[in-house]
């Protein structure tokens, strides 16, 4: 029995799908614990790429099973799109199973998603606009639809009637919106509700006995520590806890199951959507980062802002998921660049942070104080182990290592399955 845990450790948009995609042939489960169609993770499996939104990136995986766990807001519309696009282009997405507790994005939570960011202006979060905020708003509300209301006509219609009671208020009189009709959003979940039918399990259930009958799980959390409610850059963040516990939360598995806990990295650092970054670049070095990296959102096409590694941020994401093993990815990415730059502490107005300062106001004046390496020449795409890396590139790695308090246990040499080192194996640990 093993249970690994995949979290972001910086602000989404690490790789946290090719770390699935890889670790996902050796487990019998693969579950999405949070978020929902506003993620974006990218798989490259035989020169074909994936670009997985609402499934977790496992769905690639052939025998094990995708789950979206009960912490998952699913918009039924994307669900399908995205199954009926995958099936097109030869893959098994059969397999899949959702927990009857999964709540459901309503085309009203999209609609609020973009009414709130317009009237928010200057202060925008810069979501996705795909409704989650809205969604989560509603389940902790009490007044959320779930996956198993769908299969109950009146209590679906009582629900979104309730619900839209309220809403309808808020869209005519606050944003100047037409109501909407609640019949027509019932007919919307119903029109989904016999190809919906066969996927909804008990799955708190039946991941629970698999992994008694020794059965192996990896959970796959969308977004990012950064972007977690709770422990991310409030406010800017998302609406749920990608954090290492949000993911017991959003599986009903308990965290005395959990084997190993996966933070993935990027050897620099990536933002999308508004919020502090103290190592953002605004020099040639973030074009450099940008363009070379490839760092543009999956999800909404933004282009990704971009800065170096800060190890403030992650010793944080180590504390705070408990991470075992650090994937560090696109090391590539910094081949002969000359010098790398890493943040190890900050500067807010003469006083130095070593750790992450707990007042906002304090991060969002937080300028990095660097220490830099010297990066290496070589072609390093091919790379299958570590000794193979240049001396300078373990350099950095064992830096890094010690800078974010957690062992480096694979490195992502490039974006394909095969393009990645192993060090340790997270399955046996
Ligand atoms: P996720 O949201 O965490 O799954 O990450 P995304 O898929 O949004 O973004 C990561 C991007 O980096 C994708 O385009 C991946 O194909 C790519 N990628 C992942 N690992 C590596 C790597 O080691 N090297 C390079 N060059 N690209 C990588
Ligand atoms: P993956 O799983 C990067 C960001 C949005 C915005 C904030 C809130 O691919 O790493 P939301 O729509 O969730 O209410 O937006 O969170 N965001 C992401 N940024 N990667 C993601 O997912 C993200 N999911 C949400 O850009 O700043
Ligand atoms: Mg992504």
């Amino acid at each position: 029995m093993a249970v690994i845990v995949v979290v972001g450790a910086q602000w989404g948009d690490e790789g946290k799908g090719k770390a699935t995609d890889i670790l996902g042939g050796k487990v019998d489960y693969v579950v999405k614990p949070n978020g929902g169609n506003n993620a974006g993770h990218t798989v490259v499996v035989g020169g074909e790429k994936y670009e997985l939104k609402l499934l977790p990136a496992g769905v690639l995986s052939e025998n094990a099973t995708p789950v979206l766990g009960n912490g998952v807001v699913v918009n039924l519309q994307a669900l399908f799109e995205e199954i009926d696009g995958l099936e097109a282009r030869g893959a098994n997405a059969s397999r899949l199973k959702i927990s009857a507790n999964a709540h459901v994005v309503a085309p009203y939570h999209q609609v609020l998603d973009r009414v709130q960011e317009r009237f928010l202006g200057k202060r925008a979060i810069g979501t996705t606009g795909r409704g989650i905020g809205p969604t989560y708003a509603d389940k902790v509300s009490r007044v959320g639809i779930r996956m198993q209301d769908i299969f109950d006509e009146s209590i679906l219609r009582q629900k979104v009637e309730s619900a839209l009671a309220v809403k309808n208020q808020i869209l005519v009189k606050m944003y100047n919106r037409k109501a909407i009709d609640p019949n027509e959003i019932v007919d919307y979940f119903l029109s989904y509700a016999d190809r919906l039918e066969p996927m909804v399990i008990e799955a708190e259930l039946e991941l629970n006995k698999a992994l008694a009958e020794g059965k192996s799980v990896l959970m796959e959390g969308g977004q990012a520590t950064m972007l977690d409610v709770d422990h991310g850059t409030y406010p800017f963040v998302t609406s749920s806890n990608p954090t290492a516990g949000g993911a017991c939360v959003g599986s009903g598995i308990g965290p005395t199951k959990i084997t190993s806990s996966l933070g993935i990295i990027k050897a620099y650092t990536t933002r999308v959507g508004a919020g502090p970054f103290p190592t953002e670049l605004f020099d040639k070095w973030g074009e450099f980062l940008q363009t070379t990296g490839g760092e543009v959102g999956v999800n909404t096409g933004r282009k990704r802002r971009c800065g170096w590694y800060d190890s403030v941020v992650a010793r944080y994401a180590s504390r705070v998921n408990g991470f075992t093993d650090l994937f560090v990815t696109k090391l590539d990415v910094l081949t002969g660049i000359g010098e790398i730059p890493i943040c190890v502490a900050y500067d807010v107005d003469g006083k130095r942070f070593d750790e992450m300062p707990v007042n906002q106001s304090d991060f969002h004046h937080a300028t990095p104080i660097y220490e830099t390496m010297p990066a290496w020449d070589e072609d390093i795409t091919g790379c299958t182990s570590f000794d193979e890396l240049p001396a300078k590139a373990r350099d950095y790695i064992h830096r890094l290592e010690e800078l974010s308090d957690c062992r480096v246990s694979y490195i992502g040499v490039g974006p394909k399955r095969t393009q990645t080192i192993e060090i340790h194996d997270v399955m046996a640990s």
